[in-house]
């Protein structure tokens, strides 16, 4: 009990003195779920509350790394650059892994692929990120293999941009082989060719596996499966910092191939997947940015230094205003409550991003802020900040919201107003149909985006739609959807055995 209580006083230590703002965009947490102020959506409420219990999810520990690890969907990393993974760990420790990367934001036009060689150990808890297993990985080898003659042509332009020496691994009379592996990386280790391309497998160095139980729906017979998720060490968001940066956050996790998440069109294609016959995902319709209505977390979330954090929104499209709860917890399941922000503000029409396709770019406004303190940490930090530097000096306690708006925001907490945060946002369904939000990626040096050239270039984990503009779910979902007769059974009928069930899967983390 010590002990954790001085991690969890050493982690708030780290993030506070650094100075660093610590939330994000509409950041705020969110005061205690049950907290009469917030007109919770009851399908953003279950959610939430399902998140806290934190009974389905458990961490596996030590981690296990042995298996086949699979990208879910296309995935974005800041540049940006598109990519599926495809990751095998063997029993004596070598790992073989494939990055295949795209032009297109559906990862359907492939332009190069990596096969990356190596061996990992794991080594001890990280107490950096709490929950997390650190570990020491040796690269042996790394191919590239491209899939066009202009492919090829760009990347060699890029290793000479970087006037990076690799002359050896310029193909011979620069003519694209078709199939033809060149080594960037040999085992001789007398050349790295890596750097020029921005490449580093530091995401080795953070690992952490978890696992649950997907709740099956009637028809296939009762049960559940289990999904095994391998979460490893995030991308830094500026290309400058990628080499150096240790991570201390995750990526979008990957799944076992043996216990992933159903439906999942895009995980056989990647299974089966090899550099000479890369993943092309299933065509995508591309959707209109309709914000209205309410979002939640569907996970615990990690931050870059030390946070957890899950968040829920509301959009008002009608007059183009946000509210957002932000639930700040201590722990890797989101149990135990530090803070919550509840912020509110304006955002512009959005318009198509020119760099990151597929995105839509927005300006957030944030001009009101109010902070309810979870644990007695928290109050003490707030009750001693300097005067007029956070709403009432000396006057917070647990459970107590207070508003920050007067004091122009919390310098404790690194909330500033009025504020301005330049977004990126996409919206997706996933294999269920369902309407899922991403939100930027938060720069990794814990700054706020409030330049044009700190707009993000790669986005969070989701957030999923748990209640339309008025309350009800998306127009748009399809009559069959399950979600939707979610919905109406917990407006309307009694809830039964059976419309529990459908409720639950209805409300399964789906990440397609
Ligand atoms: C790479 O740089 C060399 C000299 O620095 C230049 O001659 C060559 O054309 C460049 N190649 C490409 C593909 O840009
Ligand atoms: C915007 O409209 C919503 C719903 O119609 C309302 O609840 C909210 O208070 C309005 N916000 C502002 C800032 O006018
Ligand atoms: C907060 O500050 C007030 C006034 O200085 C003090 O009476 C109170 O004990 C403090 N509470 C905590 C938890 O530090």
């Amino acid at each position: 009990m010590l002990r954790s209580w001085a991690l969890v006083g050493a982690a708030f230590f780290l993030a506070f003195a650094s100075g660093k703002k610590i939330w994000d965009v509409p950041r705020a947490h969110i005061s205690q779920v049950n907290s009469a102020k917030v007109r919770w959506e009851p399908q953003c409420q279950y959610q939430l509350r399902h998140l806290q219990d934190g009974v389905r999810i458990s961490a596996v520990l030590p981690a296990r790394l042995e298996g086949h690890w699979i990208s879910t969907g296309c995935e974005v990393r800041p540049g940006p650059e598109f990519l599926t993974r495809s990751y095998m760990f063997f029993a004596n420790r070598l790992f073989k892994a494939y990055q295949f990367y795209y032009r297109d934001p559906s990862c359907r036009d492939p332009t190069y692929s990596l096969v990356i060689k190596g061996k990992i150990r794991l080594r001890q808890a990280s107490w950096i990120t709490l929950g997390a297993t650190e570990a020491d990985y040796h690269l042996h080898k790394v191919g590239i293999v491209f899939y066009s003659q202009r492919a090829m042509l760009e990347t060699v332009a890029r290793l000479n941009q970087t006037g990076v020496r690799c002359s050896g691994f310029l193909p011979a009379g620069r003519t694209w082989v078709p199939g033809a592996l060149y080594e960037l990386l040999s085992a001789k280790g007398e050349e790295d060719c890596t750097h020029g391309l921005g490449f580093a497998m530091h995401e080795l160095s953070l690992v952490r596996v978890e696992k649950y139980h997907q709740p099956l729906l009637l028809q296939h017979n009762q049960g559940s499966r289990q999904v095994e998720e391998l979460y490893l060490g995030d991308i830094h968001t500026e290309w400058s910092e990628r080499l150096q940066y240790r991570p201390t956050g995750y990526q979008r996790p990957l799944q076992n191939a043996m216990h992933h998440i159903h439906p999942c069109p895009a995980c056989g294609i990647i299974y089966r997947a090899d550099e000479h016959n890369p993943p092309v995902l299933p065509a995508r319709p591309e959707l209109p940015m309709l914000l209205s209505g309410h979002w939640v977390s569907s996970r615990c979330e990690v931050r870059p230094a030390v946070l957890f954090l899950t968040r829920y929104f509301i959009f008002h499209a009608n007059n183009r205003s946000w509210e957002g709860y932000y639930h700040h917890y201590s722990d890797p399941l989101c149990k135990q409550p530090t803070f919550t922000v509840y912020a509110l503000g304006h955002y512009n029409e959005g318009a198509p991003s020119r760099i990151v396709r597929g995105g839509t770019e927005l300006v957030f406004k944030v001009t009101h802020a109010r902070v309810t303190p979870m644990d007695q940490v928290t109050v003490s930090m707030l009750n001693s900040s300097d005067f007029g530097s956070c709403g009432e000096a000396g006057s917070w306690h647990i459970g107590q919201e207070l508003d920050v708006t007067h004091t122009n925001g919390c310098a404790a907490l690194g909330i500033k107003l009025p504020h301005s945060e330049y977004e990126l946002f996409r919206l997706e369904r996933d294999g269920k149909d369902r309407s899922l939000l991403f939100i930027g990626e938060r720069p990794t040096d814990g700054s706020s985006p409030n330049t044009l050239n700190k707009r993000p270039t790669s986005y969070q984990s989701p957030l999923l739609q748990c209640g339309g503009p008025s309350g009800t779910l998306a127009r748009h979902s399809l009559p069959h959807d399950p979600e939707r007769l979610s919905a109406q059974v917990n407006h309307g009928a009694p809830k039964t055995p059976l419309s529990l069930l459908v409720f639950l899967a209805a409300l399964m983390v789906n990440w397609d």
